[in-house]
């Protein structure tokens, strides 16, 4: 067990062996800003005043030959050595509402939703809230380093459901869906995430969701419903896939999201088009052509690839939404 000092007047925390700096800080109830949890958002560094830490992944995409040299570290990727004294922007938002727990989960169901991706439910040790929209890290027998997956349905129940894409020759999609059994036991540590459904404002929800998105934004509609925001705010839901092979079944959307306004499926890749009558092109694109000026009407929330998110954020910008109407989570 190390102990962490900050910057900031009063706040220290302890850190355990098997955790890391910013995983220990928001078990603490502090705001230490962050996003993906995994290496690869950079928006987690710390600067070690005192001390020695480690990497937990040596080769994480956000750090730098540079960051060494700066002794900046990735506060979800650094594992302190011994008592360390750390440097960082302390941010009231990142104030966690549930503070994130690490427990054994077990596997007790695996449903498929299109060719590539299917629903994992497993059973926790013990039932833990979250906020629709949030996200785990779970550790996959066998496989280095924890994944993020964000949970689809709603928090209340002791399953915590995943929908998961298959990555060709991925490590933990590959053991998630060729290896694990049903009963087979796992690591789960969470909830996590920034990104979470908004009760508190008026507008319509527009959610965006590019492959692998689709979980996040399934259990926001389902919160969006359950928080009884429906009576007087419409949802526009967006699923944006390569091929038409990869749409998902209408009897799905039927079936677990018929609540929604409307659910539009959008192609973006040409190979993919054949048979396809819907919407074609990226999703931004589909979107600003239905919604134009009445984007900036909207709460946005997004999940996917790093490209969609930034293609994303940049026609809500060009269309005159606020950033704080803008919520999403890269999926690296
Ligand atoms: C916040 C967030 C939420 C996400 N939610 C979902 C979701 O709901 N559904 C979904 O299908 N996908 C989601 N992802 C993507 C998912 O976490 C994985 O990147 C993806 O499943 C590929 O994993 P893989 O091991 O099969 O592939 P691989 O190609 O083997 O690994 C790819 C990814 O794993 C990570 N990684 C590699 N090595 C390590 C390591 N040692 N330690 C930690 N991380 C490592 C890297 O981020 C890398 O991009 C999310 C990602 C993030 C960041
Ligand atoms: S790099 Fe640490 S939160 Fe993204």
């Amino acid at each position: 067990m190390a102990n962490i000092n900050t910057n900031k007047e009063g706040v220290a925390f302890d850190c355990d062996d098997e955790d890391t700096i910013l995983r220990a800080a928001l078990r603490a109830g502090i705001g230490m800003p962050y996003s993906c949890n995994v290496g690869s958002c950079g928006n987690c560094r710390v600067e070690l005043i005192d001390g020695a830490v480690e990497h937990l992944r040596a080769d994480a995409p956000a750090w730098s030959e540079r960051d060494l040299k700066r002794n900046r570290w990735l506060g979800c990727q650094a594992k302190p050595k011994g008592d360390c004294t750390i440097k960082f922007r302390a941010d009231d938002s990142y104030i966690p509402r549930v503070r994130p727990i690490r427990q054994g989960a077990r596997l007790v169901g695996v449903t498929p939703i299109t060719r590539d991706i299917s629903e994992f439910a497993f059973r926790l040790d013990s039932a833990t809230d979250f906020d629709p929209g949030q996200y785990a890290l779970l550790s996959v027998p066998g496989v280095e380093g924890a994944r993020a997956y964000s949970m689809c349905n709603l928090p209340g129940e002791d399953l915590w459901r995943f929908q998961i894409r298959r990555v060709p020759e991925g490590a933990a999609t590959g053991a998630l869906f060729g290896q694990l059994e049903t009963g087979a036991e796992i690591r789960i540590d969470g909830p996590y995430g920034t990104a979470q459904l908004r009760t508190d404002t008026p507008r319509d929800i527009l959610l965006l969701a590019g492959g692998s998105g689709l979980s996040p934004m399934v259990s926001i509609a389902r919160g969006a419903r359950a928080a009884g925001l429906l009576g007087d705010r419409r949802i526009h839901f967006y699923y944006g896939c390569r091929s038409a092979d990869d749409a998902i079944a209408p009897d799905f959307v039927e079936n677990e999201l018929g609540f929604v306004d409307s659910f539009v499926t959008a192609i973006s890749d040409p190979a993919g088009f054949d048979g396809w009558t819907g919407p074609k092109g990226f999703l931004h694109d589909v979107v600003l052509a239905d919604l134009g000026g009445a984007l900036k009407e909207h709460e946005i929330y997004f999940a996917g690839p790093p490209v969609m998110a930034a293609a994303i954020q940049k026609t809500a910008h060009e269309n005159g939404v606020p950033m704080d109407q803008i919520h999403f989570d890269e999926f690296y």
